[in-house]
């Protein structure tokens, strides 16, 4: 299939690079292609970013049957563009059509179209230290009816964000509350796939958190609320005695690519890590006991963010002295330099073009 491309004449100014935050800005073009189902994935453009023009009864406004992902371009020394284990991310978001009954993308496609749209825009990607351009590629139902049923009509589309640090605290340790009513996923539900409403229903506590003074939520397992399952839009590893410990992936988790990028490091270095259930329980009292050494989130928009404080059923831990910690740090510095090409890629993570 080949790409058309329709470029805009009237380019946007580009925004300070030292003042980006988080999707706030958009580049001058995106990607769209259009699914029926008689033609299948049809009509693959790059034309100017603008607002779409939809029917107020759209599906996808109605019952949600939306899927996205999010991935980092960064370009180096050389002026070469970098993508981190791109295919990972398309990879998963296939996982997360199947989950909700979106058909399927041709992953190798798709990647190329992303790769062309970030090449028109290579303008865009800051290269002031943390930034990069964030790539949000994303599946929404289009059928224009209020029955609820796998839609018959889709649009894949990409859109470019130049962007600075996730959190406002940037590598600083953030205070996360344990959240102990609500839930973001349960077992059988959606929480493995990228599904734009396991994020709605995860707001109110969030909310809830930051009214509180948190600044981000910790989330335990729906059935029990005993085991701990992801932190923010992040999962979460916890160093205790010097054993790395994370969540292991059952469908209420979403299975991180900077988690599996984090296991792999960890394994390269020596330094044990396992994947089990992990409760709140265990890890107040390995704190108590002087145990806990670190603890983290990881995720693509992030990337690695240290957790200086937990609260859990009105008891308040500072871990690690609410700094970093050392191996955090090691961790955050490689990924980074892997990503921006200051660090040799020695597991072939990065796509260069
Ligand atoms: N967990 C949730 C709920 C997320 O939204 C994300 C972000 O993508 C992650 C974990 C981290 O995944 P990744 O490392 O692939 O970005
Ligand atoms: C990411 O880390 O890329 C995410 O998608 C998390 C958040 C921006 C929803």
């Amino acid at each position: 299939m080949k790409i058309s491309l329709v470029k805009t004449t009237d380019a946007k100014p580009k925004p300070d690079e030292n003042n980006l935050g988080f999707g706030r800005f958009f580049t001058d073009h995106m990607f769209i292609m259009d699914y029926e189902v008689e033609k299948g994935w049809h009509d693959p453009r790059i034309v100017q970013y603008a607002p779409l023009k939809m029917d107020p009864s759209t599906a996808v406004f109605h019952y949600g049957q939306a899927v996205f992902e999010g991935m980092k371009a960064f370009k180096d020394k050389e002026g070469k563009i970098r993508l981190f284990r791109p295919e990972q991310n398309m990879a998963r978001l296939n996982r997360s059509n199947e989950r909700m009954c979106i058909p399927k993308i041709d992953e190798n496609f798709a990647l190329k179209a992303i790769k062309k749209l970030i090449e028109i825009e290579s303008d865009w990607i800051p290269t002031a230290p943390g930034t990069s351009l964030y790539v949000r590629p994303f599946i929404i139902a289009t059928d224009i009816t209020l029955g609820v049923h796998p839609a018959h009509n889709y649009y894949f589309m990409v859109i470019l964000s130049p962007v600075g640090a996730y959190y406002a605290e940037g590598i600083n340790p953030v205070s996360i509350y344990v959240e102990p009513h609500y839930v973001r996923a349960v077992r059988g539900g959606t929480g493995h796939a990228k599904a734009a409403g396991n994020y709605a229903g995860s707001l109110i506590a969030q909310q809830k958190a930051a009214q509180k003074g948190y600044s981000q939520v910790l989330w335990l397992d729906g059935l029990e609320r005993k085991y701990i399952e992801e932190v923010g839009a992040m999962n979460v590893f916890f160093n205790i005695s010097g054993e790395l410990i994370t969540p292991d992936l059952g469908d209420s988790v979403l299975p991180g690519i900077t988690r599996d990028s984090v296991i792999t490091l960890l394994k390269s270095w020596g330094i044990p890590v396992v994947e089990r259930r992990l409760s709140v329980e265990e890890l107040f009292k390995a704190h108590a006991e002087g145990k806990l050494i670190e603890a983290f989130g990881c995720g693509t928009a992030a990337v690695i963010s240290p957790i200086g404080k937990l609260e859990w059923q009105g008891q308040e831990i500072e871990v690690t002295g609410g700094k970093i910690g050392e191996l955090t740090q090691r961790i955050y510095d490689t990924i980074t330099g892997i990503q921006s090409g200051k660090i040799e890629d020695e597991f072939g993570w990065v796509q260069k073009f």
